[in-house]
This record gives C-alpha cells, structure tokens and sequence, in this order.
C-alpha cells in the first residue's frame, strides 16, 4: 500500500538526499513518474494540488496511485510510495484527503497571518495524524502563483520563527521560502539564479535534523524550452532552479523537493514533436507516450545526478 512520508525523510536526512515529490494529472504523466522511481530504485512522493484533483476526479485519485504501487509491486520492487495533496488549502480539503486515502497532506497556511497559520496547521496535524497522515506545512511566501494566490515577492522563512512553529503545530515536515518559486519563470535573464541556501542553513541549526520541503525547485531545461518553440509551442525565456543548488539542498535536511513544471514541460514538448511529426496521426497512444517518455527519462536523470535518491 501507499506509505506516509515519515520514515522516508528520516532515511533520507540520514543519508543526505532529498525525496522527490513530482506532481500528476493524467495516466501518462503518473506512468512516468512511477516507471522513472521503479527503474532507479527511489521512494517517491506523488502528488496532486486540489486543481489536480479536481481535474482527475476525487474518486479516481487513490486508485491511480494504489495502480502505481501495484505497477512497482509487479516490477519487484519495494520503493516506498506516497500519495500526497498538494497546497491544500483549508483544513477541509486536508480532511477530505485523508478520508479519500491519501498517506500525506500539505497545508499551506503560508497566506495566513503567523497564528492563524499555526492554528490551522495544528488542527490539521492533529485530524491527520489519528489516521497515520503525516503533514507538511508551510512558513514564508513564494513569489509567484500558487493556485489562486499570487505573491509579488519573495518573504523569506524567519529563522527565528521555525522553532515555534513545529512544536506548536505538531507538523511533521516544513516548507519554506529561500527564492525558490513557482513556474517556468523563476528568475529573469540576467538574474543570479541563485537560492538563499545561508537562510537554508540558519532554519537548519534552529531545528537540526526537521525534514525540510522545497517548492518551486523545476530547474526548467532549456531542451525542453527549446522542443516547445520547435515545434509551434511559445514560451518567453525560463530560467529555473540551477542543479548544483538543489544537489547542495539534497545533502542538507531537505528531505523532500517538488518539481512540477518540469514534467509539464517535457510531457508537452514530447507531445508536440509527435503531433508535427506525424500530423496524420490521431491515436492517441502515439503522441502521448513521447511525452511520457521524455518525462521518465528527465526525472530519471534528475534521481540519479541530482536528489541523490536513487536505490535509496
Ligand atoms: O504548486 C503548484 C503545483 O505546481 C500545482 O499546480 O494548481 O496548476 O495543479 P496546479
Ligand atoms: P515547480 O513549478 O518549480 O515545478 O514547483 C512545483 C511545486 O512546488 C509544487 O508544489
Ligand atoms: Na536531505
Ligand atoms: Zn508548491
């Protein structure tokens, strides 16, 4: 069955990687994902924001990923498998999670005032881990979109507030905010892409060994970028989240990082180069597995040389 996520980041700041957490909408983008973790041998959060969810269909959500585990079962292997909601953004949608199945909530409270955030997150901590749930919260703003909020800048996670936070709220991992943000978007050409790992450091020493979660960390590849504008897509010049910082972050206690973009991009740009390569076809399989294939092998690749996770 599906696993929560607390043995996984213990494992994982242990042994100094991160666990990746890739978001789904679809079969396909699913099959990439599990077919990428089985063949590398790494745990793996799935993923789905409440628009996901939505879009997919409550009832058919845990039914993929229990599909995923039994895909992984019949391949021999053991990796842990977690289903995971996304930015959820009321304790009700969290509630509604946990009684659908799924082994982990994210509540993000981030938008809220300081204790408002810790009187949410607690609540949802304290319904979620009577069923075995683990929960993520957040502390900070990403600049960016996130769902319906849209944030103009970064506020950076306060080193002095994450101590409070987690024994307050009983969560059982916390994201935060060093410059990482949500998109294809991150920084604009000229910019240092750079994430502040000195903040990373100081929320470190105030709570050693606390699974951290990065979000917005796709690194947003230019081959990609370019296969889009190859073959009729459009898309200003994106710039993401450089490998090397997300490899230092591994090694540290970020124990979980969330890359959503990246598939979306690959998956696209797979099924665009199929439809103009083949405009007589119309089976569906035909354009869609290139795109589940460049998905796969870019997060395979991304296991392997960057989270650190493989045969974990
Ligand atoms: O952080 C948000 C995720 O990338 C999911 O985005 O709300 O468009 O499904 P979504
Ligand atoms: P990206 O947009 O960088 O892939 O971030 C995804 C994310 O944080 C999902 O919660
Ligand atoms: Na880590
Ligand atoms: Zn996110």
């Amino acid at each position: 069955g599906l696993s929560n996520t607390k043995e996984m980041f213990e494992k994982a700041n242990k042994e100094g990687y991160s666990v990746p957490a890739f978001n789904f909408n679809n079969l396909e983008q699913i099959q990439g994902i599990i077919e990428a973790c089985v063949e590398t041998g790494s745990p793996v959060i799935l993923q789905v924001s409440k628009g996901a969810r939505n879009y997919i269909g409550k009832e058919m959500v845990p039914f993929l990923a229990q599909a995923a585990v039994a895909y992984a079962r019949s391949k021999g292997s053991d990796i842990p498998v977690a289903l995971h909601l996304d930015h959820g953004p009321d304790f009700e949608t969290c509630k509604d999670c946990v009684e659908y199945g799924f082994s982990s909530v994210m509540i993000d409270g981030s938008h809220h005032a300081y204790e408002e955030n810790i009187e949410e997150s607690k609540k949802v901590a304290e319904f979620a881990h009577k069923h075995d749930v683990t929960v993520e919260a957040e502390l900070g703003v990403l600049a960016g979109v996130e769902d319906d909020v849209v944030a103009d800048a970064h506020i950076y996670t306060q080193p002095d507030e994450v101590e409070d936070f987690v024994k307050r709220t009983g969560v059982d991992s916390l994201a935060i905010a060093i410059g990482t943000s949500h998109g294809a978007h991150k920084f604009k050409p000229g910019d240092n892409p750079k994430i502040r790992l000195d903040i990373l450091e100081e929320i470190e020493k105030r709570i050693p060994g606390f699974p951290i979660v990065l979000h917005g960390s796709s690194s947003v590849p230019k081959q990609f970028v370019d296969l889009m504008k190859q073959y009729g897509g459009e898309i200003a010049d994106a710039i993401g989240i450089p490998d090397e910082q997300l490899r230092l972050a591994s090694k540290s206690a970020v124990a979980k990082i969330n890359v959503d973009t990246d598939g979306r991009l690959a998956f696209t740009a797979g099924i665009r180069e199929a439809l103009a390569k083949n405009p007589k076809e119309f089976d569906p399989r035909k354009y869609l597995e290139p795109g589940k294939n460049y998905m796969k092998e870019f997060y395979k690749e991304k296991i392997k040389t960057v989270f650190g996770s493989e045969g974990a």
